[in-house]
């Protein structure tokens, strides 16, 4: 099988053979050598095998050379100018991923100091096409925002009886595992590891979070199983880490405590930490849940969190390894009626105390929110709050809250704001310079599917993802346009024109469209219970989950004001403790997540609360409508099995969306007996 290329049946993605054409027709030449080398030069083989164009060879010409630094000149001339112009713009420091890519005298350059810098510059080269062969390019250096670009994937190795094969997953079954054993698919992590690599992704955490019996085995005696997939992801870039039960010590290794500070408990991790690498030279380490959902923690012996991260990130020092410790710690037990419990503020009163106390090897995971990748939520306070710890966010990929890949939502433009959030104020740094130590990691919404992510469009989200874990300053719309190049070619339909401003207009603003006819402004969690798809108004409004919207006959919204409410505000920064606080200057899409206000409340927009939700539902429910005509223009200009699946998901977004306007609306104009401006129906 040519290695550049999906298994059979398996949608391409964003790496169809056409994307390499450009490449592929040119006389390549690979200077270096490291198994990453070698890897670039298989894909080059295979490109120009397809496309007509050859490796270059001593004594011939090339059009492309990619070259590592350091390792003596390439033995063609006009390479060698190219070369030479390129180390002199190139300076120090291309780092261990990045790379530089120059244009001299006909010949276009990538320059690396290490193999994987080398592989990113190729993929980049295969994006920019025709146009990296092209009369004059800048020279420009590129280096990714942050080392850590990770995948976390919430995939069981047995069948959850609740949750299945996959936590949260909507597009199949795992592609590592499969009813309890290791599916030892090579093919299909193979062809993933590929994309990854080409939207810039490094590294992947193969189990779920919530680490069950069977799961808790990958650390010890089930190891080999990572190992396998660690191989197959290597040639890529792609470090495997594992989710690791903090009580392992107990469930795995007999002690009977799990105790950090106990010696027995530190020995058994770092042995077990040495028998890891013996097999996994390369382990990237380890993501832990702990004192959350019912995860054993350091709780349970009176420690606290950086007692616990500590304790793997000392077993892991050594052999340089991560520990990534989630933020997600709430009392999900809570108390409906109890009106000062408020689990927005949970992770940062845990959290924040301990800023100073984590080993340097620990990485802080903080979801995006305070609460739990809603739609809208304002960005969560502990990013800011812990400037001596190593801090990544966590979004949410899988598409658990923002329509399940049934729906259309194209999350760039969500977490381009969160990256692009300064918590300071606009002359302070974004959350993307906060976070570049830590890095940034994404929930997976990859299965076994042959979409990959079950709604074929739901691809572009893996994609944003890597494009901007790799480069946070992106623009959304123009991170969808490379993808819409990549994985719908010009050269493969009669109307790439047609196609790129469907896809854009589809796509762009799915996610505002999304929001406007679910939950209003910011208070989120209306979805259904335990399944979380589709419209329950208040489904969760007296449960144990801390997730209420206060909904009366007079108003609506969640007061976490200092001044009357749950003091949530205060843990932001100026300014945005004041705007926050302030019913006047919150922004118009958070208002309900932060303060409780009548339904006659004006908004910015000039709309009253009530109107707006009227307003929005209907129209976000017309956008779905036109999104389906627009569809419709596609048929027979992309690939026909696509565009029916397409087709099949949009007429259930069309079904859920009415849903969700009819029962938000209902619900509202119930509670407060304003009727719409519009006199349009409500039942
Ligand atoms: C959400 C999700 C769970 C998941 C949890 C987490 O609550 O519904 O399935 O385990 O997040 O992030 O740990």
């Amino acid at each position: 099988m040519l290695t550049d290329g999906p298994p059979p049946g398996v949608h391409a993605a964003w790496l169809p053979a056409e994307a390499f054409h450009a490449v592929g027709s040119r006389r390549v030449m690979v200077h270096g050598a490291g198994s990453l080398v070698d890897t670039v030069r298989e894909e080059v083989v295979a490109a120009c095998a397809r496309h007509g164009g050859r490796l270059g060879g001593r004594g011939r010409g090339a059009d492309l050379v990619l070259a590592l630094r350091g390792v003596g000149p390439p033995p063609v001339p006009a390479a060698r100018a190219a070369l030479a112009r390129a180390q002199g713009v190139a300076g120090d420091g291309l780092g261990g991923e990045g790379f530089l890519l120059v244009r001299a005298d006909g010949v276009t350059v990538v320059l690396a100091d290490a193999p994987a810098g080398l592989l990113y510059g190729l993929f980049y080269v295969v994006r920019l096409g025709e146009a990296a062969f092209t009369g004059d390019l800048p020279v420009a250096r590129h280096r990714p925002a942050t080392a850590l670009r990770m995948l976390d994937h919430w995939d069981n190795v047995d069948v959850h009886p609740v949750m299945g094969q996959v936590e949260r997953g909507y597009a199949g079954g795992s592609i590592f595992w499969r009813a309890g054993a290791a599916r030892g698919d090579t093919a299909r992590v193979r062809a993933y590891g590929r994309l990854l690599a080409a939207c810039g992704v490094n590294a992947v955490a193969v189990n779920n979070v919530n680490v069950h019996a069977t799961e808790a085995r990958l650390l010890t005696d089930r190891l080999g199983e990572v190992a396998a997939i660690a191989d197959v992801l290597r040639p890529y870039g792609v470090r495997v880490h594992l989710s690791v039960g903090f009580a392992s010590s107990v469930a795995l290794g007999g002690l009977p405590t799990a105790d950090p500070a106990d010696e027995r408990v530190r020995a058994w991790w770092a042995a077990t930490t040495r028998a890891v690498y013996a097999l996994i030279p390369d382990f990237g380490g380890y993501v832990v849940k702990a004192d959350s959902e019912g995860q054993p923690g350091p709780f349970a012996y009176g420690r606290d969190h950086a007692d616990g991260a500590n304790v793997l990130a000392e077993a892991l020092a050594p052999h340089g390894g991560v520990v990534h410790w989630r933020a997600f710690v709430y009392d999900h037990r809570q108390d409906w009626r109890d009106r000062s419990t408020d689990r927005a503020r949970a992770a940062y009163d845990h959290f924040a105390p301990l800023d100073g106390r984590f080993r340097d090897n620990v990485v802080l995971q903080v979801k995006c929110g305070p609460i739990d990748f809603q739609a809208r939520e304002p960005v969560s306070p502990v990013i800011a709050a812990m400037p001596a710890t190593r801090v990544a966010v966590e979004v949410q990929v899988t598409q658990e809250y923002t329509g399940q890949q049934r729906h259309v939502c194209y999350l760039g433009p969500c977490w381009s704001e969160v990256l692009r959030f300064a918590p300071w104020g606009p002359d302070g740094p974004t959350v993307a310079a906060i976070t570049a130590r830590g890095g940034l990691v994404g929930v997976s919404n990859v299965g076994d599917d042959p979409f990959w992510t079950g709604h074929p469009l739901a691809q572009a989200n893996l994609y944003a993802f890597g494009r901007l874990a790799w480069d946070p300053t992106l623009a959304p719309r123009t991170v969808l346009d490379e993808w819409i190049s990549l994985t719908f070619p010009p050269g493969t339909t009669a109307h790439p024109a047609l196609v790129r401003r469907t896809l854009h207009e589809v796509m762009d603003d799915s996610w505002r469209t999304y929001e406007r006819y679910t939950a209003p402004l910011g208070v989120g969690f209306m979805v259904r219970p335990g399944d979380h798809y589709g419209p329950d108004v208040d489904g969760y409004e007296y449960t144990p989950w801390g997730t209420y919207h206060f909904a009366d006959r007079d108003g609506v919204g969640v007061d976490r004001t200092r001044a009357t409410g749950t003091g949530f505000t205060g843990q932001y920064p100026e300014p945005w403790r004041e705007v926050y606080e302030s019913r006047e200057r919150c922004p118009d899409e958070l208002l309900l997540f932060f303060h409780h206000v009548p339904y006659g409340h004006v908004l910015h927009s000039g709309s009253t609360v009530i109107q707006h939700i009227y307003d929005t539902h209907f129209a976000g429910v017309a956008e779905v409508e036109a999104t389906c005509r627009r569809w419709r223009r596609l048929s027979g200009l992309v690939d026909p099995v696509l565009h029916a699946r397409v087709t099949e998901r949009l007429a259930e977004q069309v079904r859920c969306a009415r849903e969700w306007r009819d029962q938000v609306n209902a619900y509202f104009h119930r509670k407060s007996g304003v009727p719409d401006a519009g006199g349009r129906q409500i039942h």
